[in-house]
């Protein structure tokens, strides 16, 4: 082969100087000039370069394999992938998101194109009596046990942790005004409070392992500062704090912020420094066993002046999960609420390992957590958001029906201010402005026009919420329970989620 692409390109330069010989005009010394080009190219694949033994056999042509890797995701998304097709998100979800976020046309024609007699579908039980879903109420939840004095009323859906950092500065604006314009909150990430997210929406502010906005270095190490974190937390935007213990797509490993993101101004906002790569620790430093971690918490809500604090987590070991809640019931002292994080969940930057094979999926996870709160007889007091590609209002009615008061919701948000699913997130190049720092592509993302796609999203999702809720019967999102989501195992064998997750009738989760 390497051979015969050698001689179609002398073969190609010869008669192109025969050709210039005889006619030259611009057009043919053109043509040489490329001729020569890639013969000169070609002897330079198949005899000085050494690295790539495809390109030595296959000179020029090879190269065409780094370009189809490199546009592979782009030409599967735009060529291939049918609507059921494409990870994480299929083009279906990701279709319905983009449409709620520009109040575009959301019914489909002709009917579904899930086979529904397939192992694994999953439906919701219906009434002959519908209710009237505009007098369907439940979009409201009330953070905020017993141990605090400053309680939030928030909505069931908000913008899941994401930094400034691992987002853009225009994505974050975009975020937070969103969340202002419809009555939502929008987390923080572990990156700590920008002026970017003091827009005028409601926050959730991230305390992880780097402790940055809620911390210093000492002697090398990120070490808590109650004063420090103090000042941000009593900010009026501040509604409730998140302690992260693990995130689903990487648990047991800590934040990565990739060295060409950390710019000065991130860098300042963190207090480390600029342009390397920042890698926050796997675990706090602040509390290492249950018993500190309760008075941790207790000490963050006191500084936070009363408002909720909750935790962070991806549930891995269940006898640990297990011990943590009955050691908060123990000693009558506990968060506000416990966010469930999926092992499907998404992230900027992870290790391959941590994504793929860490963390118990969101369903085991939330249904654990819902029945030893309950066997704890802590459900009451402590609130659960679940967060795991939850997209379309059928997402929600699953994770409702399985326990979560609300839901904590990224990626698709993300989609919401334009993220096409490039999943370039971690190399600074996203095309669309969303996860990247690079100016001329931050300036791509235009704030005024995504703000209003970001409400109208979290707006139509629960619009269509109230409507699967009419549809069943019932007049609030919290009459939803696990014996109303039905999932085939295999051929004629349909079962409801309360059977598959809640054996225990005593640990049905019921709103
Ligand atoms: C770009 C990006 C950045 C994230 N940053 C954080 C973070 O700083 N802290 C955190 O706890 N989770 C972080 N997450 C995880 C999300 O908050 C969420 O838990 C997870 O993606 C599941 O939600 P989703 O399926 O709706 O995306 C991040 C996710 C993405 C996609
Ligand atoms: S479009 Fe941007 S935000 Fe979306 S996946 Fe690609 S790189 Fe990430």
């Amino acid at each position: 082969m390497r051979d015969s692409i050698l001689a179609v390109c002398i073969i190609a330069n010869l008669l192109c100087g025969v050709l210039v010989y005889f006619i030259p005009d611009m057009g043919n010394v053109i043509l040489l000039t490329i001729a020569s080009a890639l013969t000169l190219l070609a002897i330079y694949d198949a005899f000085i370069q050494k690295k790539h033994s495809l390109m030595r056999a296959f000179p020029i042509v090879a190269r065409l394999r780094w370009v189809f890797e490199e546009e592979r995701d782009k030409i599967k998304q735009y060529f291939i992938e049918s609507d059921l097709d494409g990870t994480p998100i299929n083009r279906e979800k990701r279709s319905i998101v983009y449409q709620r976020s520009k109040k575009e046309i959301e019914t489909i024609p002709f009917g579904t194109q899930h086979n529904v007699y397939e192992k694994g579908y999953e439906f919701v039980k219906h009434s002959l009596f519908p209710t009237d879903h505009h007098k369907v109420t439940g979009d409201k939840v009330v953070f905020g046990s017993d141990k605090c004095t400053q309680k939030y009323k928030g909505s069931i859906i908000n913008i899941s942790a994401m930094s400034f950092g691992s987002l853009s500065k225009n994505a974050i604006m975009a975020l937070n005004q969103g969340a202002k314009m419809g009555g939502f909150a929008h987390n923080t990430g572990e990156g700590g409070i920008s002026p970017y997210h003091l827009q005028g929406g409601d926050l959730i502010f991230q305390v992880g392992t780097g402790y940055f906005g809620a911390g210093r270095t000492e002697n090398g190490k990120r070490v808590f500062d109650d004063a420090i974190f103090k000042e941000n937390a009593i900010r009026p935007e501040v509604k409730m704090i998140e302690i992260k213990l693990s995130q689903g797509a990487k648990p047991g490993h800590g934040g990565i912020l990739p060295a060409k993101k950390n710019t000065e101004e991130i860098a300042k906002i963190r207090s480390v420094e600029p342009f390397t790569r920042v890698d926050s620790p796997p675990s706090h430093d602040a509390f290492s066993n249950f018993e500190e971690m309760i008075d941790f918490i207790q000490k963050v809500r006191e500084l936070s002046e009363g408002k909720p604090v909750g935790i962070k987590f991806c549930v891995g070991d269940t006898d640990e999960i297990e011990e943590m809640i009955k050691t908060f019931a123990a000693h009558n002292n506990y968060p506000d609420f416990i966010a469930v994080d999926g092992g499907e969940g998404g992230t900027g930057s992870a290790p391959l390992e941590f994504s793929n094979y860490m963390g118990t999926p969101l369903l085991e996870g939330l249904a654990f957590v819902t029945k030893t709160l309950i066997k704890y007889n802590l459900k009451n007091q402590i609130k659960i958001i679940a967060s795991g590609k939850a997209i379309d209002a059928f997402d929600l009615v699953k994770l409702k029906a399985m326990g979560a008061d609300a839901m904590g919701m990224a990626r698709s948000f993300m989609l919401s201010l334009g993220c096409i699913q490039a999943r370039e997130c971690n190399l600074d190049t996203c095309p669309v402005g969303v996860a990247t720092q690079d100016e001329d592509l931050v300036e791509a993302l235009v704030v005024e026009y995504k703000n209003v796609r970001v409400k109208n999203y979290h707006d139509k999702t629960i619009a269509a919420l109230k409507e699967m809720v009419s549809a069943m019967g019932k007049n609030s999102i919290n009459d939803i329970e696990a014996k109303h989501v039905f999932r085939r195992n295999k051929a004629g064998d349909i079962t409801s989620l309360d059977k598959i997750y809640f054996q225990e009738t005593s640990q049905v989760p019921v709103n």
